[in-house]
């Protein structure tokens, strides 16, 4: 997203910012506001993804999220499945094809105390015109921190598989649900409906969960933050056989369309369901009364750290269908059922230590370094304080956090795991401050190189200024050159990277390329972190090694296949080299933007080469940012200056005072631009030193152009300027290009086009173009867009409504593919 939408877009105002600071709002305000946050947000994500047409600017959008974030942040409990925190547009921009739920999937109202419990059992009886001596039986059951999914069978086979979507639409994940083993695929009863769709919840088991962070690991993959996300992670995969190597596990709970029932209660389905050999939950049992009901959920909870699995609460659902059916939904959730979710897991420990940490843009970061502590059956040793600000209990609209309390060293705070594997800091217990314990004094040089750190006005962040020079950020800028959207380089994670730096074989990213000349120093260094690692075990466990495989047999191939992953590496696309150097400000988008424009690597150095000399100095922006003066006034300024006419303040015998009232009248300046000036720059003689040096410094034509790009601007353009002014970082494109082949960008015409020739068909509605825009698109690549499907039709873009021509493609055996793939085919030639 740009920070200036279009000039067409018309901005709604800003919607005014909250009232309350977040530190202060009660959990039921919060719980309202993030119902609204979340509204207002996928409001905005469909107006930028889907139509787009955004109606923000992402300065609004972004505060918008992080208010929803810290309101979270703070009720970790408020927080679930389906929490936009969990999403970023994914939603509605979604490489699978999309499913309509015959009977939408809802979700629950939550209940956080006996209290709320006792009133929902209260108002069902209410509703149902019950008397407090009448019972209603309810199930109650585990909630399980997973995802949902909704299986359709008919005439008892699997045919379709739908993650929940928004509710009305899904994801269609059919082939991933087939890998999962516990899923059968047909259902064996005398009772099995012509038509179901089984509704429950995927999730990964505990110990599966840490072995698969364990091979990711090993595998220089990141590791998921909890069970959840590997879950999802892992049922959203394109191909299935990633799935299948997850270990996928579900409970069934629920149903949706269905043209028959087994049962005439709840716990009658999910007995049904189990009988089909669906696997349900073992912890479901009826309960009679509010008081049955928290028994239930006080049991769950002592047994919650030993279940195997993750849950976040107790879902307690009226037995009885046809009352289930009288007592109907409110908006979205049934009015039958009610989460009861766990408090957030908290405890208190001593903060023994604050590490900063440098990232590859130099930004500081502050961990906590907690005495070891037990949350929620998890060993806590780290959280993360943020920034500065945060320590200093300011948060990030600048209104005071934990009632303004900042953090010692040697404080107790209160800690607390909400499902996700890094904890957060609530408070700080006060009454235990140490006597001793001091304002924690923020470092203002790097912990990695001893450089200057500086903070930007308006900015949270403290930067480290050592640059290339950084060894904390050498390592993060080649995680950066080797990550999935740069080089993509497998193989090598986080820990790698800094194997390889420690063990000097990496320093730049070009070293990456050269380590094959180093075979057997990289053995060793792997060879020597096994040992370590093993060492570690050993020491926790307590346990020797059983055997000692054969190590170098194992390091030569995990070295062998090391080099392959970076081979296969050294012809690279454009966009990704650009984005790889990660020079600042220069995303993804920039980069993309930049290839487009100059299409080789070579054509974009010139530019550089050229651009260089002519880009804005400090004098210049120092002009520009004086309040009331533009950018029209700052080149009137300069100009007159320039003018040979008037002598500068320099020359001898020019009178100061004169020459700049000429200059002044000649800018036209007013009186209050006047002042501004003055007030900035001091006495008559420093104002025209000032706007001479502004205008030696004024961003030449070169540079403009280069800022003129689409999507580029004088931020990025400065940015990549100052890279390439530097002596060091030219040296590194050259050691670089000596070891890769950067391809040159395609011009935009239709040759090398994955459709140049094809017959394309577009059907159904599209979502994401209109269809001009598609035929357009596809004529552009060299393709012929046909009306309607033949044997000669090689592709079917089908969109959801898809009709006739849909079948008949299928019945030719016409390859068919979503919106979203037809974009992601031909996305690089566009
Ligand atoms: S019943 C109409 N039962 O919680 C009610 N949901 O917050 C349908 N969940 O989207 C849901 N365990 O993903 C139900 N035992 C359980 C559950 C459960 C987990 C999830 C489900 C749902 C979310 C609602």
């Amino acid at each position: 997203m740009t920070d200036t939408p279009s000039a067409a877009t018309p901005l709604s105002a800003p919607s005014p910012l909250r009232a309350v600071p977040v530190g202060d709002l009660a959990r039921e305000d919060a719980a309202n506001e993030l119902a609204v946050l979340a509204d207002e947000i996928a409001g905005h994500d469909r107006r930028y993804y889907q139509d787009d047409a955004p109606t923000v600017s992402d300065g609004e959008y972004d505060r918008l999220r992080r208010r929803y974030e810290d309101i979270e942040a703070r009720f970790p409990e408020l927080k679930d499945a389906e929490s936009l925190s969990e999403r970023v547009g994914a939603a509605v921009v979604s490489k699978f094809a999309k499913i309509t739920h015959q009977v939408p999937m809802l979700s629950l109202a939550n209940a956080f105390s006996d209290a709320e419990v006792e009133e929902f059992v209260e108002r069902v009886k209410r509703f149902l015109d019950l008397g407090p001596d009448d019972t209603v039986t309810f199930t109650a059951e585990p909630k399980i921190d997973g995802l949902s999914c909704s299986l359709r069978y008919e005439s008892g086979r699997l045919v379709s598989a739908a993650t929940r979507g928004d509710g009305q639409v899904g994801e269609d994940v059919t082939a991933n649900v087939r890998t999962i083993g516990e899923i059968p695929d047909r259902l064996a009863g005398a009772d099995v409906p012509d038509v179901i769709d089984v509704r429950g919840e995927v999730y990964m088991g505990a110990q599966d969960f840490l072995a698969l962070n364990a091979r990711q690991t090993e595998a220089g993959k990141p590791e998921f933050a909890n069970p959840r996300n590997a879950a999802a992670g892992s049922l959203r995969q394109l191909d299935s056989n990633i799935t299948a190597s997850r270990p996928l596990r579900f409970f069934a709970y629920a149903w949706g369309e269905a043209s028959s029932r087994p049962a005439e209660t709840q716990h009658g389905m999910v007995d049904a369901f189990a009988r089909w050999r669906l696997p349900t939950n073992p912890l479901t049992v009826l309960c009679r009364s509010a008081a049955d009901l928290l028994a239930h959920y006080r049991m769950i909870g002592e047994r919650r750290a030993t279940l195997g699995y993750d849950i976040d609460g107790v879902v307690y659902k009226v037995d009885s269908l046809e009352l289930q059916r009288r007592l109907g939904f409110i908006s979205r959730s049934p009015r039958w059922a009610i989460a009861h979710k766990f408090p957030a897991e908290q405890a208190v420990t001593e903060l023994l230590d604050i590490d900063i940490q440098v990232g590859r843009t130099g930004a500081l970061t502050p961990v906590a370094k907690l005495a070891p502590i037990t949350v929620g059956g998890v060993v806590v040793s780290n959280a993360s304080l943020h920034n500065e600000d945060y320590i200093q209990g300011i948060g990030g609209d600048g209104e005071p956090i934990r009632g303004g309390i900042d953090i010692r060293i040697g404080d107790f705070l209160t800690i607390q795991r909400a499902g996700d594997v890094i904890p957060q800091v609530v408070n700080v217990v006060l009454d235990r401050r140490p006597a001793h314990a001091a304002p924690y004094a923020f470092p203002h040089t790097c912990p990695a190189c001893g450089s200057h750190a500086v903070r930007e006005e308006n900015e949270s962040v403290r930067r480290c200024t050592g640059g290339l020079v950084c060894p904390a950020q050498a390592v993060e800028r080649i995680r950066h050159f080797v990550s999935r959207n740069a080089f993509d380089i497998e193989g090598l994670g986080d820990e790698n990277v800094q194997l390889l730096f420690d063990a000097g074989l990496v320093r730049t990213p070009a070293d990456i390329f050269r380590l094959q000349d180093h075979g057997e120093e990289l053995r060793k260094a792997f060879f020597a972190q096994r040992e370590q690692r093993a060492r570690e075990r050993e020491a926790e466990t307590g346990r020797a090694r059983k055997t000692v495989r054969s190590e170098d047999q194992r390091q030569f191939l995990g070295v062998e296949k090391l080099l392959a992953a970076i081979d296969e590496r050294r012809d690279v696309t454009f966009p990704r080299f650009l984005f790889a150097l990660g020079v600042r400000h220069v995303g993804e988008a920039t980069a993309k933007a930049l290839a487009k424009r100059y299409l080789s690597l070579d054509a974009l150095l010139e530019t550089l080469e050229a651009a260089v000399p002519g880009r804005p100095g400090e004098a210049w922006l120092r002009l520009l940012g004086i309040a009331g003066v533009g950018q029209t006034r700052a080149e009137g300024l300069v100009a007159a200056i320039a003018t040979e006419t008037i002598p500068t303040a320099t020359e001898a015998g020019a009178d100061p005072e004169t020459t700049l009232r000429m200059v002044f009248d000649r800018a036209k300046l007013n009186s209050r631009q006047r002042v501004a000036l003055r007030t900035v720059y001091g006495a008559d003689a420093d104002i025209l030193a000032a706007l001479a040096a502004a205008h030696q410094q004024m961003p030449r034509p070169e540079f403009r152009d280069l800022a003129g790009v689409p999507d580029v601007g004088e931020v990025a353009a400065s940015s990549l300027c100052e890279f390439y002014a530097e002596d060091r970082n030219r040296a590194l494109l050259d050691a670089l290009r000596a070891e890769v082949r950067v391809a040159a960008q395609a011009a935009p015409t239709a040759s090398g086009s994955p459709v140049a020739g094809k017959t394309v068909v577009f059907t159904g509605s599209l979502e994401r173009m209109t269809r001009e825009e598609a035929k357009a698109m596809a004529e552009r690549l060299g393709a012929k867009v046909a009306g309607s499907v033949s044997a000669k039709t090689h592709l079917v873009v089908a969109g959801p409504g898809a009709g006739s021509k849909l079948e008949k493609a299928q019945a030719l055996g016409v390859e068919v593919i979503t919106e979203d793939q037809w974009l992601e085919r031909v996305g690089e030639h566009v």
